[in-house]
C-alpha cells in the first residue's frame, strides 16, 4: 500500500513525540511492505516565526493532498501576546475548518496496569473505563464572531456561540453510529436549562435517538456529566458534545486513564482525509527535556493506520507492542510511580519500536 502521510511536529513537545510515531511508522511500512512517503509541513507557533503566520498556504495545500495528517501539538506562552491570526492555535483551527473536520473522536481506555496512576480509586473505576468522546469541531463558540470594543462603561470582550441544525445533525449521526459499534449507549451532553443553541443540539439529538432506537440514548447537562465522569465514569459508552464542552471534558475525562499524555485524537468530517494528533497539548514546560509521554502520538500513528488506511493488523499490532511495554514497567515521568522503570520519551518510542 502507498500513502502519503503529512506530518506537523507543531510547537511544544509535538516534534519530539511525533520523532518516535514516524519511527513507529516507518517499521511498520518495512514489516508490512507498505510505503508512506512522508511530507512534512508547518503549522502552530514554528509556522509564525519562521513564515509570518499559523498556517502558511503551502502548508494547507499539503494537508489537503495528503491521504493523512498527524500533528504533534501547537501553541506556547511565546505567543501568548499576538494577535489572533497570529497565534499557533488559529492555525489549527484554520486547518480544521478547511478540511471540514467537524467530528473529533477522543477514545478514553483505562489500560489494567495503569489503574494505579488513574486519580480516580476503588469502586469508581471498578468497572473499568471505555468511553468515546465525539466532540463537534468546526462550530460553536471557536467559530463564532469574537469582538473586544471600548465602551463608555470600559471594555467589552464577546463571543457568539452559534449552531445550524445542519451541523448538530451531522455530529449527531456520526455519534450514534459510532454508540452501533459499540456498546449502544450514547449520552448528549449540553446546557439545554440555559442556551439557545443547547435546547436546538437536544431537539435534533431526540430526533436522531427515534431513528437509531436501537440505541440506548440519555439527556445530560454539562455540569452534570463533569461530575459523573469523576463519580461513576463506567457509566459511558459514547457521549456526544459541542465544541467547547467537548474539549473541556475530554481533557476531564483524558486523566481518568492516568494521564493525558495516553490520549490519541482522531478528527474527521465527510472527506476522505483525516487528522490525527495527541490531545495532550504542547506541554511547554517540559519541551526539549525528553520527558514528554510519545504513547499518545505512537496510538494516534496506529489509529490513522486503521481508520484512514484500513491496516486493522499493523494498528493492532503497535497497541499490543505498547501494551507490553507497560506491562513490562516502563513509564515516562507522566505515569511514573516510585518503583517502576522510568523512561524518557525517545527510550519509550524505542521500547514500543522493538517490539514491533
Ligand atoms: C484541543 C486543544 C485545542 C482546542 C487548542 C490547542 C486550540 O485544546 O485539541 O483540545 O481547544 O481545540
Ligand atoms: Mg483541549
Amino acid at each position: 500500500m502507498t500513502k502519503e502521510i503529512v506530518l506537523i511536529r507543531g510547537d511544544g513537545i509535538g516534534p519530539e513525540v511525533i520523532e518516535q510515531a514516524k519511527n513507529i511508522l516507518d517499521i511498520t511500512a518495512a514489516s508490512y511492505g507498505h510505503c508512506f512517503r512522508i511530507k512534512e509541513a508547518a503549522v502552530g507557533g514554528c509556522a509564525v516565526d519562521e513564515y509570518g503566520e499559523p498556517l502558511p498556504e503551502d502548508s494547507l495545500t499539503a494537508c489537503m493532498k495528503a491521504d493523512a495528517v498527524l500533528l504533534g501539538a501547537v501553541g506556547g506562552s511565546k505567543w501568548n501576546d499576538a494577535a489572533r491570526d497570529k497565534r499557533p492555535e488559529s492555525g489549527l483551527l484554520k486547518l480544521r475548518k478547511a478540511m471540514a473536520l467537524y467530528c473529533n473522536m477522543r477514545p478514553v481506555r483505562l489500560e489494567p496496569h495503569l489503574r494505579g496512576m488513574s486519580p480516580l480509586k476503588g469502586s469508581a473505576i471498578g468497572g473499568g473505563v471505555d468511553m468515546v468522546i465525539v466532540r463537534e469541531l468546526t462550530g460553536g463558540l471557536y467559530f463564532g464572531r469574537h469582538e473586544t470594543v471600548r465602551t463608555t462603561n470600559g471594555i467589552e470582550a464577546k463571543d457568539e456561540l452559534t449552531y445550524t441544525e445542519h451541523e448538530i445533525r451531522r455530529i449527531g449521526e456520526k455519534a450514534f453510529e459510532m454508540a452501533m459499534t459499540r456498546r449502544k449507549k450514547l449520552t448528549s451532553v449540553d446546557k439545554a436549562n440555559v442556551l439557545d443553541s443547547s435546547k436546538l443540539w437536544r431537539k435534533i439529538m431526540h430526533e436522531l435517538a427515534e431513528k437509531y432506537h436501537q440505541v440506548e440514548y440519555e439527556d445530560m447537562y454539562v455540569d452534570n456529566a463533569a461530575m459523573q465522569l469523576m463519580r461513576a465514569p463506567s457509566q459511558f459508552d459514547v457521549i456526544v458534545t459541542e465544541n467547547m464542552f467537548g474539549d473541556i471534558l475530554s481533557d476531564e475525562a483524558g486523566m481518568i486513564s492516568g494521564s493525558i499524555g495516553m490520549l490519541p485524537s482522531m478528527s474527521f468530517g465527510e472527506g476522505r482525509r483525516s487528522l490525527y494528533e495527541p490531545a495532550h497539548g504542547s506541554a511547554p514546560d517540559i519541551a526539549g527535556k525528553d520527558m514528554a509521554n510519545p504513547l499518545a502520538a505512537i496510538f494516534s500513528a496506529a489509529l490513522m493506520l486503521r481508520c484512514s488506511f484500513g491496516l486493522e493488523e499493523e494498528a493492532a499490532n503497535i497497541e499490543r507492542a505498547v501494551s507490553e511495554v507497560i506491562a513490562e514497567g516502563y513509564r515516562t515521568p507522566d505515569i511514573c510511580r516510585p518503583g517502576e522503570k522510568r523512561v524518557g520519551c525517545c527510550e519509550m518510542g524505542a521500547l514500543v519500536a522493538r517490539r514491533l
